[in-house]
């Protein structure tokens, strides 16, 4: 008997490894889909006017809540700050750099973020970029003063990161992706934070991070680790908006990949955010999941149950079954300002997708007076458009580089600088 079931097992084990996911890179293979209408209610009347959006925001807001990201838990926390360091005159005297400890803390759970904050030493209140880092604050830049973060970290033998810590030799390792000095002689302030601070990217079953913090039965619409992420950086603007030297009317919240798809859900769900960047945030970020191009809903899934909510798995190969795109995710954001990028390379997250994703929500900033997207046609490599929602494609792979930075800065421009 103990003979048979062993057997079964490794057939059934054998028999998951087998199914190798091939992803569809190619436009003819795609299936024939109809986007949903943002501008059509759920029960097929027409959205109108202004007051109209309102319920018809409310409606899609529900539907991307129980369907995809999950409940945000509506239990207050208690929140502390501590400055850690600050040390000004850097860049040839032009800055200040700080390290706040900020303390999440309720009855169930307390929950330490770590937050590294650089501002031009104008006094002036600045316009700011909060965004997680993917490796602890030490990576974002090689100053020795930047504490290492202590948190959980994927393991990286090759990287020397074993029992989960980080260490020296990773400091500055994501330098690139925060050109700081740029950031700042351009009049911007920056804030970022480790995103396992809020929540570990592995599957533990919601009892670590902030959903330590609203313990308790969970259900099929549950909160996952993007929504848990996003409502970190709500927990972080709570502090960042009483900051004198930030004007608390211009914090941008952007974020890539992974925390592309945070960033976009938190300037959803928390209208303080003046505008969002999408940082080739793909599948369950800006890019349409009813393309079947690159990541599909099955295969993210599957690689991070913790991410999404249970019933965005009814939608596993079933993308046509969904009532809602992710067009219909970005016009949420309208009409505040929303910048959007792709990298040729990284097919993964659907370029094509993603643009399509800003035509799409385009008719919602229109129907608010804002010029919308302002094309149809795909740009070329570096060739940004920009309305309202603004959109970039550039060579090379998945990353967020110093060119997509100037971009969401030119744009930023336009709103924060007039
Ligand atoms: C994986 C994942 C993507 C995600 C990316 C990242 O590639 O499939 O959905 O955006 O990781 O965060 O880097």
């Amino acid at each position: 008997m103990k003979k048979l079931f062993f057997l079964l097992l490794l057939f059934i084990t054998m028999s998951s490894f087998g199914q190798t996911f091939v992803a569809n890179y190619d436009e003819s293979k795609m299936p024939a889909y109809t986007l949903p209408d943002p501008l059509i209610f759920n029960d097929g009347q027409p959205v109108k006017n202004k007051d109209d959006w309102k319920k018809r925001r409310t409606e899609l807001l529900d539907l991307f809540e129980k369907e995809v990201y999950g409940e945000t838990p509506a239990g207050k926390v208690e929140l502390s700050a501590v400055v850690i360091s600050e040390k000004s005159g850097l860049f040839n005297g032009t800055a200040i750099r700080k390290e706040v400890q900020l303390k999440l803390k309720n009855k169930a759970a307390e929950v330490v973020l770590h937050l590294l904050i650089y501002l031009p030493q104008s006094g002036r209140k600045v316009p700011l970029f909060l965004g997680y880092n993917f490796n602890g604050n030490h990576t974002v830049s090689a100053d020795p003063d930047i504490a290492v973060t202590q948190s959980w970290v994927r393991n990286n033998p090759a990287q020397g990161i074993t029992a989960n810590r980080s260490n020296e030799s990773l400091r500055g390792s994501d330098a690139t992706s925060w050109p700081v000095s740029d950031i700042l002689a351009r009049g911007y302030g920056m804030a970022t934070l480790y995103y396992g601070d809020v929540d570990p990217d592995f599957d533990d079953g919601f009892g670590n991070g902030v959903h330590a913090l609203f313990p308790g039965k969970r259900n099929s619409s549950s909160w996952g680790s993007i929504a848990g992420w996003a409502w970190g950086l709500s927990r972080v603007m709570d502090w960042l908006q009483n900051e004198k030297s930030i004007d608390a009317k211009k914090i941008i919240v952007l974020g890539h990949s992974r925390l592309g798809k945070a960033a976009l859900w938190a300037g959803i769900n928390d209208l303080r955010f003046a505008m969002v960047v999408s940082n080739e945030s793909g599948c369950g970020g800006a890019a349409l999941s009813k393309r079947i191009y690159g990541e599909t809903v099955e295969r993210i899934n599957s690689s991070f149950p913790h991410w999404f909510c249970l019933n965005f798995r009814k939608y596993n190969n079933k993308e046509e079954n969904l009532t809602v795109d992710q067009h219909e995710l970005l016009a949420l954001i309208a009409p505040r300002p929303l910048y959007v990028c792709s990298a040729e390379e990284d097919r993964w997250s659907d370029p094509k997708g993603e643009f399509l994703s800003c035509v799409g929500a385009s008719p919602v900033y229109r129907l608010l007076g804002k010029q919308g997207f302002p094309t149809l046609e795909f740009p070329g490599l570096e060739q940004p458009v920009t309305g309202t929602i603004g959109y970039h494609i550039r060579p090379g792979k998945h990353d967020i580089k110093p060119y997509d930075w100037k971009c969401f800065m030119d744009f930023a421009d336009g709103f924060f600088k007039k």
